[in-house]
């Protein structure tokens, strides 16, 4: 039996690591190598003292990152919204009401369909450095719409979302109370099998925090993780329900009173900022700076989907968030890779430290920061999925 290769990066002008001390931060090498074996990292540290491999790949004085971890979006979808962007930007709201104009399409679309368009998206994430992302349901809203769009999501991602609590739809319009009982009961078991997390929109429009509560109640008791979309069009009880819930990550958080603060530094819940959404809706950015500055974890993801935020950059996330939400650098990156981790309660990805899944890529740019000085620009080289070379070339 042939032994198994192992590859050295050398060359690396700044190598990601997030494997620093303390622990909880952005941690960076310069001068740096990194060895790969069977799909995990197995060395990193100083390009002068990197051990002999079977394969070298020279990065030419070039950065080396984590992949990134989107850890919220809606890829499932049929249709498309690029009139109600425009509207918006003429000066219309956004409303939640905009996502039944996807239930419609992605109902009356077939599998097939559903499938290249979740597919074409992964894949431009995946190109754009994204090696592990989130996937939820959300827009088929009956048993077999939603059983079919989580199945669809499995097929490309482990990280599976049930979000049959993400709006009421029309045939449940005089009776909303019957809706939250079939998401809790037969929709749950028919999803539950295909998913690892449960989501509800808690907003006014969508769902109150008593039925929020009850569905990730529900949700738990059938072994999935919770995760609330909280805080999103104004100020609400989501947040509090996260952590009530014990939730992983409570998502935009962008209207918060200082109770809703404190809940998330308390608590292990990450706040997961998603300014795609505040763009493609002009609402205000999140102040990231007030729950850094408090403690809190955050997480930086796309949301991408058809309505609020059709975008699967993460480098365009991060690019907002420097210049928009007054994150470093640093944090950003931080935010994108180990936050999204976090959020996803993963400690394989998100770092380079040695163990880690070698999900990486290599940036055609010195250094982490050229994520966001040099904005709309594709500056993913290459990306490698647990060690394998998946998107790019190697040099
Ligand atoms: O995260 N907030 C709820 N869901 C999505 C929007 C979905 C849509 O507009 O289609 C969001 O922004
Ligand atoms: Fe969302």
């Amino acid at each position: 039996m042939s032994k198994p290769e192992n590859t050295l990066i050398r060359g690396i002008s700044e190598l990601v690591t997030n494997a620093g001390d303390p622990p909880g931060r952005f941690a960076a090498l310069t001068d740096a190598a990194l060895v790969i074996a069977d799909g995990r990292v197995a060395w990193t540290g100083p390009a002068a003292r990197a051990p002999a491999t079977d394969v070298v790949v020279d990065a030419g004085g070039r950065a080396v990152l984590p992949g990134f971890a989107d850890s919220h979006a809606h890829l499932v979808f049929a249709g498309e919204r690029s009139a109600e962007f425009a509207a918006r930007m003429a000066g219309r709201p956004y409303r939640a009401g905009g996502i039944l104009v996807t239930v419609e399409a992605t109902r009356a679309a077939p599998d097939g369909a559903l499938r290249a368009n979740l597919r074409r998206l992964a894949a431009e994430m995946l190109r754009q450095g994204t090696t592990t992302f989130e996937c939820k349901s959300g827009y088929g809203l009956t048993v077999p719409d939603e059983a079919r769009g989580l199945a669809l999501a499995a097929e490309v991602t482990s990280e599976v979302t049930y979000l049959g609590a993400h709006v009421v739809p029309p045939e449940f319009a005089a009776d909303p109370d019957g809706y939250v009982d079939l998401v809790c009961g037969p929709m749950l078991d028919a999803c539950a099998p295909s998913a690892r997390w449960v989501d509800v929109f808690c907003e006014d429009g969508a769902f109150g925090a008593d039925e929020a509560a009850a569905v990730l109640a529900a949700g738990r008791a059938a072994g999935l993780g919770a995760r609330v979309h909280a805080n999103q069009l104004g100020p609400g009880p989501g947040v509090r329900v996260a952590a009530e819930a014990g939730a992983a990550s409570a998502d935009h958080c962008t209207f918060l009173t200082d109770a809703d603060v404190d809940a998330l530094t308390s608590t292990p819940v990450v706040a997961t900022l998603l300014p795609g959404a505040e763009f493609g809706t002009r609402q205000s950015f999140p102040d990231a700076r007030r729950l850094l500055d408090a403690g809190a974890t955050v997480a930086l993801a796309t949301d991408c989907n058809p309505g609020s935020s059709f975008t699967s950059s993460v480098p365009f996330c991060i690019a907002l968030a420097v210049r928009e939400m007054r994150m470093t650098t640093e944090e950003a990156v931080w935010a994108a890779t180990a936050g999204g981790a976090r959020a996803l309660r993963r400690t394989d990805i998100g770092h380079l430290g040695v163990g880690a899944r070698a999900d990486l890529i290599l940036l055609d740019a010195p250094s982490h920061a050229y994520l966001a000085y040099r904005p709309g620009v594709p500056q993913i080289a290459a990306v490698w999925q647990a060690g394998r070379l998946v998107a790019g070339s190697a040099p």
